[in-house]
């Protein structure tokens, strides 16, 4: 059991690696959301994540490693995911491919799927950890289960604090939200909307992602309630109503406490602050009022997280 969590300092890495070496939970920034990391090939570590956050456990984990060769050594990329791993990999991809047999990984990591989330992370300390500790690091985002996803240090120990060794403080994420998840079945298909749109993904292997319409190879986590403030959302409101806070995108005039994903309209800008404008609103208020926001390009992700959390 862990009483204090330590926050280090991104120049610390290598105090970070070797608490991933010694079977520790160490949470750090990506680009997209923080992530809950442990050692991918350490069943007890591994095990620390379910139990830190709560997780049901049959929820697979993401493997996040350094580089393409890295992701070889645990998984097989067929034609199409190697063109996807080189198009957008480092950043916010994660590919469900075949595990290899030799991956090493914790049973616990693949829900015995015989598949494998693989990610490569853009955000520089993620990446050095990775590359200092030198094995696959699984890691969900640092959240208690079902709730909003972090975007920044604080948000980390807000949920986690005393259940992890500790958290690399590397300020507020670029994306802010999770990554877009890809599976293969005859061709590419959108589990997970996310930080890179799948009308980008599309563009570059010149065919259609299909939307995953079969729930048997759903992602496992997705389910209905999750990302959940502790506040009643109200989605596509025109404005607020006496009771509640007003959280909006775009240029808008309520007088009421209120907080603005993109004064300008900007969808990346609106990633970029969703969960950390739910986080602040949560702490303020019972009743949310979301305006509405368009579902082309993040907007997509964007609608997908609000309406989990609003169900
Ligand atoms: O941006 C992200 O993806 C963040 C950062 C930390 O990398 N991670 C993240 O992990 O969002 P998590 O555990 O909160 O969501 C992972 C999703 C879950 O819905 C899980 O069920 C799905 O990925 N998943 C993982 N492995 C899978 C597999 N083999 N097959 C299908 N779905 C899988
Ligand atoms: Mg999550």
């Amino acid at each position: 059991m862990i009483n204090t969590t330590q926050r280090l300092n991104p120049n610390n890495i290598s105090a970070a690696a070797a608490l991933l070496r010694g079977g520790d939970l160490v949470a750090f920034p990506t680009e997209t959301v923080y992530g809950l990391g442990a050692d991918a090939r350490n069943d007890r570590a591994v095990a620390g994540i379910f139990a830190a956050k709560s997780r049901p456990q049959f929820n697979p984990l993401i493997v996040h490693v350094a580089d393409l060769a890295a992701a070889e050594e645990i998984a097989e990329l067929p034609t199409d995911a190697r063109a996807l791993a080189a198009a957008f990999w480092p950043g916010p991809l994660t590919l469900i491919l075949p595990t290899r047999n030799d991956s090493g990984l914790s049973d616990l990591v693949t829900a015995g799927l015989g598949t494998v989330g693989v990610r490569v992370p853009f955000n520089p300390i993620a990446k050095q950890l990775l590359k200092e500790f030198g094995g696959p690091v699984a890691a969900p985002s640092a959240n208690p289960s079902g709730k909003i996803s972090p975007t920044s240090a604080d948000h980390v120990l807000d949920g986690l604090s005393g259940k992890i060794a500790a958290v690399v403080d590397g300020g507020p994420c670029d994306v802010g939200l999770e990554s877009t998840i890809i599976g293969f079945d005859n061709g590419p298909v959108l589990l997970r909307a996310g930080g890179l749109p799948s009308e980008l993904i599309a563009a570059a292997l010149g065919m259609e992602v299909r939307k995953n319409t079969d729930d048997a190879i759903s992602a496992p986590g997705q389910l209905k309630s999750h990302y959940a403030p502790k506040a009643k959302l109200r989605l596509n409101a025109e404005a607020p109503q006496a009771d509640e806070v007003w959280l909006g995108f775009g240029s808008h005039t309520f007088d009421v406490q209120s907080l603005n994903l993109s004064q300008s309209g900007d969808l990346t800008e609106a990633a970029t602050n969703l969960f950390a404008h739910m986080h602040a609103l949560d702490k303020v208020a019972a009743k949310i009022a979301v305006g509405p926001i368009p579902s082309t390009g993040l907007g997509l992700a964007i609608n997908d997280r609000l309406e989990r959390a609003a169900s």
